[in-house]
Order: C-alpha cells, then sequence, then structure tokens
C-alpha cells in the first residue's frame, strides 16, 4: 500500500518534470498560449506547468524507457486502457497543471485544452494518491504565506497562479468542486480569514452559497469579494492590477452584506413592486441575525437603502411570516 503510494508520487513527478520540459522546448503551442495569458518563466516554473503533446502514445513511450509498467501507470491515472489490450495516453494536447498536496507531492493533473473545445479541463481520476475532495490547490504554496492570516479562497487554477504572480501568495483552489468539510477545515487550521472569491457569474454565486455553509459548519471565519458581473480572479488582477484587487479584498463584506447584495441586484428595477419585494427580502434575511444590536444595524441600513421606514422594516423582520425565496 505504502509502496503503491509510493511509485505514484515518483511517477507522477516524472511526468510533470517531463510534461514541464515539453513546455520549455520552443516554439510550441502551450507556451504560446500560457504567454498570452500572461504567465512568466519563472511563474511557469514555480507552478510546474506542462505540455501534453498532441499524441496516443508519446507519455506511455517514456515511461516504458523509463522502467515503469503498464500496470503501474495505469493506476496513477495517466493511461487508459484501449479496445486492441494496448493502453493510450489520457492527456493529450493539454497545458498540464500538476496538483500538489500539502507537502508538494504531485498528486494528479488538471488539463486545459488550447482553444473552446469541451471538456475546457480534463482531471486525474480518483487515485490512491488523489482525491479532489481532499486538495486544495495551491496549499503547498500558500501555507508558507499567510499574510495577515488571511486566505483567499478561488475556484481554479488560473486564479491561484494569476494572483500568486501577482504577489498575492495566499491563495487556494478548490478546483472547481464544492467545498467539502474536510476543505473547510483545512482552511481553519491555515488562516483566521478566507475571503470567498468566486467568479462573478451564476456559478460563481452558487458556489459561494454553498461554501459559506460549509465554513459556518466548521466555525471558520470567512467574508465574502464580490468581482465585476463575467469576471474571475484571474482576470480581474489582469485588467484592474495589485491595488485594485487589494482594495477588494479589503472591502470584502460579511454573508448579511452578500445576501442583500444579491437582493438588491434580483430586485433592481425601480418599480414599487420590487422595492417591496427587496423589503421584504430584507426583512427575512435580517430575522436571521442573532445579535440585538447587529440586527438594528441593518434594520438602519435597509431601511436607509430601500427608503421604507424603519419601524416598518422592524416590524416586518419581527413578523412570523414564512420565508420567500
Ligand atoms: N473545472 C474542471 N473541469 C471543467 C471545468 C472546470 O475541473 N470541465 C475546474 C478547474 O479546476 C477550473 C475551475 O473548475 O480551474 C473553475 O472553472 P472555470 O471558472 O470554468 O475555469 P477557469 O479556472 O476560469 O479557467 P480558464 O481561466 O482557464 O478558462
Ligand atoms: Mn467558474
Ligand atoms: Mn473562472
Ligand atoms: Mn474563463
Ligand atoms: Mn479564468
Amino acid at each position: 500500500q505504502i509502496k503503491e503510494k509510493n511509485l505514484c508520487y515518483e511517477i507522477n513527478r516524472k511526468v510533470g518534470l517531463y510534461f514541464y520540459r515539453n513546455l520549455t522546448k520552443k516554439p510550441n503551442p502551450a507556451l504560446e498560449y500560457l504567454v498570452n495569458r500572461g504567465l512568466n518563466p519563472k511563474t511557469l516554473a514555480s507552478f510546474g506547468l506542462g505540455y501534453a503533446i498532441n499524441s496516443w502514445d508519446n507519455l506511455i513511450l517514456y515511461l516504458q524507457r523509463e522502467g515503469y509498467q503498464l500496470s503501474d501507470i495505469q493506476k496513477c491515472g495517466l493511461i487508459r486502457p484501449n479496445k486492441q489490450n494496448g493502453y493510450y495516453d489520457y492527456f493529450r494536447n493539454r497545458i498540464m497543471f500538476p496538483i500538489f498536496n500539502i507537502r508538494g507531492d504531485v498528486v494528479g493533473f488538471g488539463g486545459r485544452v488550447m482553444d473552446n473545445s469541451l471538456p475546457k479541463y480534463l482531471n486525474s481520476p480518483e487515485t490512491k494518491i488523489f482525491n479532489k475532495s481532499n486538495i486544495l490547490y495551491g496549499l503547498n504554496f500558500a501555507r508558507k504565506n499567510i499574510n495577515n492570516r488571511q486566505m483567499i479562497l478561488v475556484e481554479g487554477y488560473m486564479d491561484v497562479i494569476a494572483l500568486h504572480q501577482a504577489g498575492f501568495k495566499n491563495v487556494v483552489a478548490s478546483l472547481g468542486t464544492s467545498l467539502t468539510k474536510y476543505h473547510g477545515q483545512l482552511l481553519k487550521k491555515y488562516c483566521d480569514e478566507v475571503i470567498i472569491c468566486f467568479d462573478g457569474d451564476t456559478a460563481g454565486i452558487k458556489a459561494t452559497m454553498r461554501s459559506v455553509d460549509i465554513l459556518n459548519e466548521v466555525e471558520c471565519q470567512f467574508r465574502i469579494m464580490t468581482l465585476p458581473e463575467g469576471k474571475d480572479p484571474d482576470d480581474f488582477i489582469k485588467f484592474y492590477g495589485y491595488e485594485a484587487f487589494k482594495e477588494q479584498i479589503n472591502n470584502a463584506i460579511s454573508l448579511i452584506d452578500y445576501k442583500i447584495l444579491l437582493a438588491k441586484n434580483k430586485y433592481s428595477s425601480n418599480t414599487i413592486e420590487d422595492k417591496v419585494k427587496l423589503a421584504k427580502r430584507i426583512a427575512v434575511i435580517i430575522r436571521d441575525i442573532k445579535s440585538p444590536i447587529e440586527k438594528e444595524a441593518y434594520i438602519e441600513k435597509a431601511a436607509n437603502e430601500t427608503s421604507i421606514s424603519k419601524e416598518a422594516i422592524k416590524l416586518e423582520v419581527l413578523g412570523k411570516s414564512k420565508n420567500i425565496s
């Protein structure tokens, strides 16, 4: 068991270096792609990015030359059996992102296409050493750089890497999967406050709402950072730069404020109908607040924002009417 795991670490490490060497052999489309996305050679090296060339057996042949057994390579999720009793390379014609565990061992890979074809990312299957639900991508780097005891939680590979290159080293990604309780516990262990910074799209909002439940469950402090519609952290940092991102972090909001913000976006017209719906929705949100002082403060704020009287909002908050959604 231990032996099998160690062999898998060894093979993955070799394969990571092999993909990296492919990337550094100029010219190639993968390097061109990554340079176009703004990554510099130092970043490529730190994250060990690589290139799986467009071949069905390039990796197989390499690993066999290195003396590895097909069955062992298969157990690492790098090759698959074909119908002719042979095997083919799982990752082909993709940008390769090695996925590290907290100690920095390569436990798996994510591979991205270089065009708009689907699936955009292909990830290693589960193996003895790789389980997506207990890996936070970037934690091996971030744990050494926990500025202000904060950890920035993002969705994807490129978000971690772009932020890192820009100077934010305390970033981890849940790799598109929803945050698990284990992820939550890891975050709690390594920082005092998580800044949730998911993509500014519907999927990002959904992921945020799921993550807050987990973080609350494990009693991990967090705030939520919002991004412009359609932008993710990688887009944002490229477009607006370090200082603007820093400011976004400082302006990250509480869950209550986030919920109110979502409601404001949903009921945004100036019609009486929307105003009423918004005020009612905010009342429901405020009803969940436990501290009476905090409640009072939010009622005040809600009154200012909806131009409905404090008294009316207070009554609505105290009311026993059922939740609207
Ligand atoms: N993801 C995945 N498989 C997919 C799509 C997404 O595993 N088919 C994971 C990847 O880890 C990805 C993350 O979910 O990084 C977030 O997805 P998305 O926002 O769509 O991609 P980006 O990270 O923004 O990728 P890029 O900037 O390269 O388009
Ligand atoms: Mn996304
Ligand atoms: Mn994204
Ligand atoms: Mn994208
Ligand atoms: Mn992106």
